[in-house]
């Protein structure tokens, strides 16, 4: 199966962005952890980046026909995107919402996140590691749905 990895604005920065918040590890070491948990997995995973809104939904729709499941961190977009959440919850498919950073230890604005109202799970606070255990996540879903 086949899962799109999407994640949300400034990720693209990391490594640099923040350190003391996101941790050293740039976006391209998030895809290749994400790519080794999912072989681990049997899943192939589509891993994406956009800064821009309508570029995230349009990826959330084009999911619907070609991906299992979607894993993504919306990144500022959590707190303020309707239509984002709108997106995910009209794609029918199991959704795990992933934060590097812990975002109830955060500012207010942070604690909430519209995206997690269509999201099966959330994970936050973990860093890079909670790309894989979103993943595994997403297995143990498709499995249950399997029986
Ligand atoms: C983030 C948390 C958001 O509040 C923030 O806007 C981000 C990254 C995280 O991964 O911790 O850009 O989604």
């Amino acid at each position: 199966p086949l899962i799109f990895v999407l994640n949300g604005p400034n990720l693209n920065l990391l490594g640099t962005r923040q350190p003391e918040i996101y941790g050293s590890e740039t976006l391209d070491d998030l895809e290749a952890l994400c790519a080794e948990t999912a072989d681990a997995l049997d899943l192939a995973i589509d891993f994406r980046q956009s800064n821009i809104e309508g570029e995230l939904i349009s990826w959330v729709q084009e999911a619907r026909s070609v991906a299992a499941g979607i894993i993504i961190n919306p990144a500022g977009y959590s707190h303020t995107s309707i239509a984002l959440m709108d997106a995910l919850l009209a794609s029918d498919l199991p959704v795990v919402e992933v934060h590097l950073s812990n975002i109830h230890r955060r500012e207010s604005f942070r604690h909430l996140s519209y995206v997690s109202k269509a999201a099966q799970g959330v994970i936050c606070g973990l860093g890079p590691h909670g790309y894989a255990l979103a993943l595994r996540g997403i297995a143990g879903i498709l499995a249950q749905a399997e029986q």
